[in-house]
């Protein structure tokens, strides 16, 4: 087993007397892509934003990289947020500039290069120098990816990455998620969508602030049952079927 990346241990969040994250216990090993799958409400959201030290958990420990998780280590996090927090009164460059200036790229030769690097990945040179006002809703998605791995963080967390994008950019950021941790990034992805599970190497599937099912895709597919049970006939199954043990290894 590789090491760990992220370790969560028998955390709880509340929202005032509301309890949303439920005893999550959770090792992610370093250099892999670890899904979050889970209805609205499940949980996603606020688990990233609890292994980013943005929240701090009512009870239980969280390590990142073997640190507690605080906005002071963010130069090691990328976070691509669910709904895109953007200046938009900046054009695409002068955003992801931005992002590379408070990560820490500070000399300006190498910023401009990298900034035009990840333009050219997210697709929108020709829109280099429009406002983010005046993009599309896909566009503005893809500016922030651009912004959340600017400076190649070691971990990096995506909530709902693929949401809004076409077809052929979805193909091409999985591509891109992979080459990412093929050199050692670890990546935390919600998603709701099958297509973004298949694609990653291990799953957790919540529900109400539960851990229902974690494992690989063709494990957590192969607990249905069925032969050829798909990863959302899985979802679905566990989601029925209450709180199974969460770890079907
Ligand atoms: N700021 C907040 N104050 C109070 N309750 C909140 C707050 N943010 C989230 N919640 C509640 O916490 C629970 C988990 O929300 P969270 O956003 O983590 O879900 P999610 O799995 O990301 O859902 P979605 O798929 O819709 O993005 C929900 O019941 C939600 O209503
Ligand atoms: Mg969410």
């Amino acid at each position: 087993m590789k090491e760990s990346a992220i370790k969560i241990e028998n955390v709880e969040f509340n929202y005032g007397h509301l309890k949303v994250i439920d005893h999550v216990s959770l090792e992610i090993p370093k250099g892999i892509s670890f899904g979050l799958l889970g209805s609205n409400g499940a949980g996603k959201t606020t688990s990233i934003r609890l292994m980013l030290g943005l929240l701090k958990p009512n009870k239980g420990n969280i390590f990142c990289l073997g640190r507690e998780p605080s906005p002071a280590n963010a130069v090691n996090t990328g976070y691509m947020p669910q709904l895109p927090s953007l200046y938009n009164e900046l054009t695409v460059r002068q955003n992801i500039d931005f992002f590379a200036h408070i990560y820490g790229l500070k000399n300006a030769q190498q910023r401009r290069k990298r900034v035009d690097e990840i333009i050219q990945l997210v697709e929108l040179m020709p829109k280099r120098d429009v406002s983010v006002v005046q993009l599309s809703g896909g566009m503005k998605q893809r500016v922030s990816l651009a912004c959340a791995i600017v400076h190649q963080p070691p971990l990096l967390f995506l909530d709902e990455p693929t949401v809004g994008l076409d077809p052929e950019l979805r193909v091409h950021f999985w591509e891109y998620f992979e080459n990412l941790t093929a050199a050692g990034t670890t990546l935390v992805i919600s998603s709701h969508t099958m297509d973004d599970a298949a694609h990653c190497r291990q799953l957790a599937f919540m529900r109400e602030g539960k851990i229902i099912a974690q494992g690989t895709p063709a494990e957590l597919r192969a607990a249905v049952g069925k032969p050829d049970a798909s990863l959302e006939d899985a979802f679905l199954f566990f989601i029925r079927h209450g709180e199974v043990k969460s770890n079907v290894q």
